[in-house]
């Protein structure tokens, strides 16, 4: 069966067992505490506790998802970077995954699996893992998952501990629990975990590293909701259902591994098909090169495809364009293969091929000489890899790789502290420099000289943002920002109108604002691709240049799915429009060529 297929296999499975399916979300995710989707549950962690999952409008679906979802999730693990070019690790893969906020629980969970492994493709499990239990966190041994397997005539299952068997919580806090793992055999004989189950019956307000450490004050709490939460790699099942040796063999990857240079290693092949597809996905979703966060995640699969591409054809390390790999062919083949199901990627086309070539052409020679630096040294060690780094840009993976054995000893927690030692020291010659005086605040739009300033123009900053949404609603689409001022004072906002708003206007709109304020909605904050961002109706202005990707402020309500206003903005603003307080207009007056002004205050 190929992959395609079993994508829609899954999909259609879970849609007549009642779920409702939700397209992939970005993977750019909501959620600021995490840089990249990791996992399916991603876009729907909110629904595992505090959102009502039948009532909230989901906003790529349009309507409440219901109890159940299913969905193939683009997804993106920086952490199994290092592990990418053995037989099954990927940067990029896709998760098929079904989920359920209060709907079924263990027993359903499990039987659905079986049933669409074991009697819808017709493939056989393994064996299966379970969880132990821990008491010191609380959480006895996982008999019902033992119980549910063993009914269905699975006798191989393993009790595994935390490390194995315990998921999540995703960035700084989140639902988790234990799992259950379904492993199957692959075309060399090998045990592969395909499907992961997770029980998500506790809320940890913290991170993964502070539940390990446990941290005190921080406990699991049970969640009001039984959630499930599975994630299944599309790769591995794809390799098990077509029963290849490695990920790397199947339809999936096949196509781009067999058009590369023989001049490459195994591991080079596995690890360039991997980074080119998570290039051409990154840069669909509006990820751009930089050298910060998720950008740069990207620059470093950029470099080294690039650092490939000297290997290229010619099979020995070269600077000459004309004998690299052909590049663009290869994006071209990408595009061909994933489109029908990520249209994105044939919109994103041309960017893909012109964002490597901009990097290529940037960075090429500076990647070429510090290679050739890296060549000429005997040993490297941390902080001369950093210098490489620096001087050159080559990221840490790359140098471990064309380094060889001069770089056996080099560890990228070394490596990783030599990089944050440097940032202290430019972090403190930073804080040295403004000397702890000024303003700490200026975006031009707002200032702020001390932290209790920066509270209070926060406020009025959202309640600019109530401002416009309101005198649209009031007065019309025809009110567009013109120009907006915030002190600690007052918010002053210009817009396009020609005549002085009367009193019952003016009551109107503090009155909106007002309402919208009582019922503490959520700022919500997401980062997107601008035209994704103007589509969805958010405002900007015309007079501005945006960036590729920018971030979108929206106040939502939560109960009814609805937006109150939503602009591209670049901050700050409140969490919650309660905390904004009682706004008033304090004054109007004319600015003259259709534009007024307003001084609103907030207490
Ligand atoms: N969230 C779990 C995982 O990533 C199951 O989807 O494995």
């Amino acid at each position: 069966m190929n992959s395609k297929e079993l994508r829609r296999r899954f999909l259609d499975f879970f849609e007549r067992s009642g779920h409702t399916i939700v397209p992939s979300s970005s993977l750019v995710p909501d959620d600021p505490s995490v840089l990249l989707t990791t996992a399916g549950m991603q876009q729907f962690k909110p629904y595992y506790a505090e959102l009502d999952p039948e009532k909230t409008i989901h906003p790529s679906i349009g309507k409440p998802v219901g109890l159940n979802a299913a969905s193939c999730q683009k997804s993106f693990r920086t952490s199994d970077i290092d592990e990418v070019g053995d037989e099954r690790h990927l940067t990029f893969f896709e998760m098929l995954g079904n989920f359920s906020f209060g709907g079924y629980q263990k027993e359903k969970a499990i039987t659905l699996a079986y049933d669409f492994l074991v009697k819808e493709l017709g493939l056989k499990i393994a064996y299966v893992t379970v969880f132990e239990g821990k008491e010191n966190i609380g959480v006895a041994k996982d008999e019902e998952s033992k119980r549910i397997w063993q009914s269905l005539g699975v006798t191989d299952i393993r009790e595994q501990g935390m490390e194995d068997v315990f998921w999540g919580p995703t960035g700084n806090a989140g639902p988790c629990g234990p799992t259950t793992e379904i492993y199957c055999t692959n075309g060399a004989g090998q045990d592969i975990e395909i499907w992961n189950i997770v029980f998500n019956q506790y809320f940890y307000p913290g991170s993964r590293e502070e539940l390990d450490q446990g941290v005190s004050g921080k406990k699991l709490e049970p969640l009001k909701k039984f959630g499930v939460d599975t994630g299944m790699g599309l790769e591995r099942l794809t390799m098990i259902s077509q029963q290849t040796d490695t990920i790397f063999e199947t339809d999936l990857f096949e196509p781009i591994i067999n058009a590369l240079p023989t001049s490459f290693s195994d591991s080079q092949k596995r690890i360039f098909a991997d980074h080119i597809r998570a290039f051409a996905f990154l840069i669909a979703d509006g990820v751009r090169p930089s050298n910060k966060e998720r950008g740069y995640v990207l620059r470093r699969l950029i470099r080294r495809l690039m650092a490939y591409d000297f290997v290229g054809n010619a099979g020995s390390f070269s600077n000459d364009d004309t004998i690299g790999i052909l590049m663009d062919q290869m994006f071209r083949k990408i595009v061909d293969m994933y489109n029908d199901f990520y249209p994105e990627l044939r919109d994103a086309e041309e960017s893909i091929i012109s964002e490597y070539h901009r990097e290529n052409t940037k960075f090429r020679n500076a990647l070429y000489d510090g290679l050739k630096e890296l060549d000429r040294m005997s040993l490297v060690n941390a902080q001369e890899a950093f210098k490489l780094y620096e001087s050159f840009g080559i990221p840490y993976e790359v140098i471990k790789e064309f380094g060889k054995e001069k770089t056996a000893t080099l560890t990228r927690g070394d490596f990783e502290k030599e990089f944050a030692k440097h940032q202290e020291v430019s972090k403190a010659g930073r804080e040295r420099k403004f000397g702890g005086h000024g303003l700490v605040l200026d975006t031009g739009e707002l200032k702020a000289a001390n932290e209790e300033e920066l509270q209070i123009v926060t406020r009025l900053h959202t309640a600019t943002h109530l401002l416009q949404a309101a005198l649209r609603k009031v007065l019309g689409g025809g009110v567009h920002q013109a120009g907006s001022d915030i002190t600690v004072e007052r918010t002053r906002f210009d817009f396009t109108f020609d005549r002085k708003l009367s009193d019952g206007e003016v009551k109107q709109v503090e009155e909106l604002i007002n309402g919208v304020i009582k019922k503490d909605m959520r700022m919500e904050y997401k980062e997107r691709p601008f035209q994704e961002a103007v589509r969805s109706g958010a405002l900007y202005s015309l007079k501005e240049t945006y960036p590729p990707v920018v971030k979108v402020y929206s106040v939502f309500d939560e109960k009814t799915g609805e937006k109150f206003s939503s602009e591209l903005c670049g901050g700050p603003h409140v969490t919650h429009t309660g905390e904004v307080g009682e706004f008033r207009i304090a004054k109007q007056e004319a600015v003259g060529g259709g534009v007024r002004r307003i001084r609103g205050v907030v207490s």
